[in-house]
């Protein structure tokens, strides 16, 4: 795909928006964070034309989703028909919460989905909005060198912490940015519409917890516990590993290499 004039990156600062503002450094960047755009609101006047859109900006506090689904929505579903408006291709990231994870295999792209949460549906109806004519990413349990996200929470109570609880009955394959950005690229050569991608293999939080202290070297035990002993808000699926139908479709490597080469760029 020509990108000479550029892509325009929503969410800019989050982790995947600044991962994806990296992959793209080869071309003209523009990297809008919130203050620059609020996508609830309709797009500011005079952003230049570019050749692709890469919508990064959601609201991705799922339990907060519960609380304040309308919030949630104006960002997810509103902020995506504001993004296409814009009138370039566009890229939508989506997610693994769109199915209820009754299944033991892996999700395909024609799955019938089915949210259990707040967040899954605004994600969904995202999907709908973004139309066939974009790229839905659908990705899962994703986490990179900046942000919030479960490797630096693990990591950060592993330095401070002996023990740490956390849920083992949830099923999924964990993603690093760095790897998804490189297959979002790949994409941009395939057709449109819904595509799966995540890091290979599966694993538990709790897995991916004792992965995170083992390669990091933290001596921290993991207390396994059940979803319903820790009480979240939100329903999450129990099952919630992605897998391709699509020939073509890019593979990410091993999720714990993922892992690797994440805590490399962190500890640098
Ligand atoms: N994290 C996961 O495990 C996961 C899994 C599957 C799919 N996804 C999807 O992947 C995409 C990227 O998520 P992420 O993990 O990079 O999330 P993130 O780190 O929370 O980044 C989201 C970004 O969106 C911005 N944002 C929120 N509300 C906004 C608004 N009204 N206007 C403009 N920007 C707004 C945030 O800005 P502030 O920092 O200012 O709030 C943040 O920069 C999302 O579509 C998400 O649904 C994530």
């Amino acid at each position: 795909m020509d990108l000479s004039r550029g892509v325009l990156v929503t969410g800019a600062d989050g982790q995947l928006g600044a991962a994806l503002c990296e992959e793209f450094a080869d071309v003209p960047v523009v990297a809008l964070t919130r203050a620059d755009w609020d996508v609830t609101m309709p797009p500011p006047a005079g952003l230049p034309d570019v050749d692709l859109v890469l919508h990064a900006a959601a609201w991705t506090d799922v339990d907060g989703a519960e609380a304040s689904p309308q919030d949630a929505a104006a960002v997810n579903v509103g902020g995506t028909q504001h993004a296409r408006e814009l009138g370039a291709p566009l890229v939508l990231f989506s997610t693994d919460y769109v199915f209820d994870g009754s299944r033991r295999e892996p999700y395909v792209e024609s799955d019938g989905p089915n949210p259990l949460s707040a967040y899954g549906r605004t994600k969904l109806q995202a999907e709908a909005v973004a139309g066939d004519d974009a790229w839905i990413v659908r990705t899962s349990w994703l986490y990179g060198w900046t942000g919030t996200n479960f490797v630096r929470t693990m990591l950060r109570l592993g330095a401070e912490r002996d023990e740490v609880a956390v849920v083992d009955d949830q099923r999924g394959s964990p993603t690093y940015t760095g790897h998804l950005v490189a297959a979002v690229r790949q994409l941009l050569d395939l057709p449109r519409g819904i595509w799966h991608l995540s890091g290979g293999g599966d694993c538990t939080w709790a897995e991916l917890a004792a992965a995170v202290f083992e390669e990091a070297g933290l001596d921290c035990h993991v207390r396994r516990v059940t979803t319903a002993e820790l009480g979240r808000p939100a329903p999450r699926p129990a099952y919630a590993v992605l897998g391709s139908e699509r020939p073509d479709a890019p593979n990410l490597p091993p999720w714990r290499q993922g892992l690797q080469e994440c805590l490399e760029r962190i500890c640098r």
